[in-house]
């Protein structure tokens, strides 16, 4: 059972809603194109949504990253940047905000998530070496392997069981922790890696007793823990609200709880700071040293990391802001209310409801595609169809071919619907439940898709592909039979 959140008001017939507490001050202009215009943006789009142009685009629900409302504050602070090459201004508020924030007394600026993966591979990663995780991240295990190590998923039984009431399915499971560093010793074993929020597997948190038993496992044999923060705010709402321990606890506390378990952390800045970077930090002088080495060479100086200045100031106040309860379960809230209503809609979802994204997950919904042909890719182009809501394929098409050019079916096949914070309202997530629990009706129409052009790492972002049949051109023609020519 969930404690309950602030901004969640029950109301007098009892239905309990998300209300926002923050008001709209600026505002960008959308629109919905006619379903004949999605049939020719789709197709064009080689029925990949990554190459989807906004102009198309309804609602944006392919990620929160870079995508989520700034505050007052953060643009203020965007005014006041110091652009020095060297020794920014910048630079020292963002570093005071890590130390406050998060507790580390060094951080490092790069350009965005990825670079710390790069940097951290370069510095810490060996060929042969295999890299322990809850779960991996699509770039993070791109990073890995171009190093030449292998990586290790040591998520629970409930992590790949879409329909769960597990409150922590972004746990790692200990006895397989365990069993790995007997099997390969700690020589070969990097660092353990803990995803906050497992991105791949719907969002979901894990608990702070976990990373606990991660740690001391980790720490017992010399390896050292990794965190990706990227989703850090949304993870400590998810134990504030799910860990009965820390209840009563501050999402500032909470960090600083999961901080101190840590000994080197990153995040990409376009989530939970609501900027376009990313951060490195630590307490270790040593990896500090060894970092910061590499960082002129790959991002910029120590003082900017690739970043704008702008950026970083932003970031400083993106850090402090995320502590704020209505901040960090923004996302969180919302998602809920897209989940239960899509649940409630017949269309089948991921449960819990993480952080990130509402997940639909593409095994139930289109039980007749084999994955070989993409179910998660061939929904996330027709949800593009039926209502101009842009998702994204997480699915085998987010899995690159092994060396032998064999499919990697990927564990889950799930279109994403991000909600980026703070962003969209509860009646354009209506409108969202509606359309896709429209195609759940009609789901017998969508058929797989088939690569045209198969780029050979992280397909997903250029790959293109055809529809089978030409599927799409049928769910077009029901679609305007029940709703006409318009949208
Ligand atoms: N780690 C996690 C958990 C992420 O979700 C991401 C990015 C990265 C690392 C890489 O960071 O994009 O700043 O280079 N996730 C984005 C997404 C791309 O859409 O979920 P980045």
């Amino acid at each position: 059972m969930e404690a309950p959140a602030p901004m969640n008001i029950t109301l007098s017939n009892g239905a309990v809603i998300p209300v926002e507490m923050h008001k709209v001050r600026i505002v960008q202009r959308t629109s919905l194109p006619p379903v004949r215009r999605r049939l020719e943006a789709i197709g064009a789009a080689g029925y990949n949504t990554f190459l989807l142009r906004t102009k198309d685009i309804f609602l944006d629900m392919l990620t929160d990253s870079g995508t989520n409302a700034m505050s007052d504050n953060q643009l203020a602070a965007m005014m006041v940047s110091d652009d020095a090459y060297a020794g920014s201004e910048s630079f020292y508020k963002l570093a005071d905000a890590v130390k406050e924030v998060l507790g580390f007394d060094y951080a490092i600026p790069v350009h965005q998530g990825r670079a710390a993966e790069h940097l951290l591979a370069k510095v810490f990663v060996k060929p042969g070496d295999v890299v322990l995780m809850n779960y991996h991240f699509t770039t993070t295990k791109a990073h890995m392997e171009l190093a030449g190590a292998s990586v290790l998923e040591l998520y629970g039984d409930a992590t790949l069981q879409t329909a769960s009431t597990v409150p922590f399915k972004g746990n790692i499971d200990v006895a397989k922790l365990r069993a790995c560093i007997d099997k390969y010793g700690a020589s070969k074993i990097p660092f353990v890696r803990m995803e906050a929020t497992t991105n791949l597997v719907g969002g979901q948190p894990f608990s702070i007793k976990n990373l606990k038993e991660v740690r001391a496992l980790a720490a017992q044999h010399g390896i050292p823990l990794v965190f990706d923060g990227s989703l850090i705010s949304e993870n400590a709402y998810f134990v504030k609200r799910r860990e009965p321990e820390y209840a009563n606890a501050s999402i500032t506390d909470i960090i600083r709880e999961m901080m101190s378990q840590v000994d080197l952390f990153y995040l990409s800045g376009r989530k939970s700071t609501s900027v376009r970077g990313g951060l490195m930090a630590t307490n270790s002088k040593e990896y500090y040293d060894r970092i910061l080495a590499w960082l002129p060479v790959y991002e910029g100086f120590a003082t900017y990391g690739g970043m704008s200045t702008k950026e970083v100031e932003a970031m400083a106040v993106g850090l402090r802001e995320m502590t704020d309860e209505n901040v960090a379960g923004a996302s969180p809230d919302l998602i809920q209310y897209l989940v239960n209503r899509l649940e409630k809609s017949g269309v089948p979802v991921v449960t819990p409801p993480g952080g990130l994204a509402g997940h639909v997950d593409a095994k139930r919904f289109l039980p007749h595609i084999p994955q070989k042909e993409y179910p998660a890719g061939a929904l996330a182009a027709a949800i593009y169809v039926a209502s101009g809501v842009r998702s994204m394929e997480r699915g085998t098409i987010s899995c690159d071919r092994d060396q032998n050019g064999n499919e990697t079916y990927a564990d889950l096949e799930l279109a994403r619907l991000a909600v980026p914070r703070r962003v969209y309202t509860m009646s354009q997530m209506e409108y969202v439940v509606d359309r896709v629990a429209w195609l759940h009706g009609h789901r017998d129409l969508v058929k797989g898709l088939r690569f045209v052009e198969e780029p050979k790492v992280l397909r997903f972002f250029f790959g293109k592909l055809e529809a089978l049949g030409g599927w799409d051109r049928d769910l077009a023609a029901a679609f305007e039979k029940d709703f006409g020519t318009g949208c």
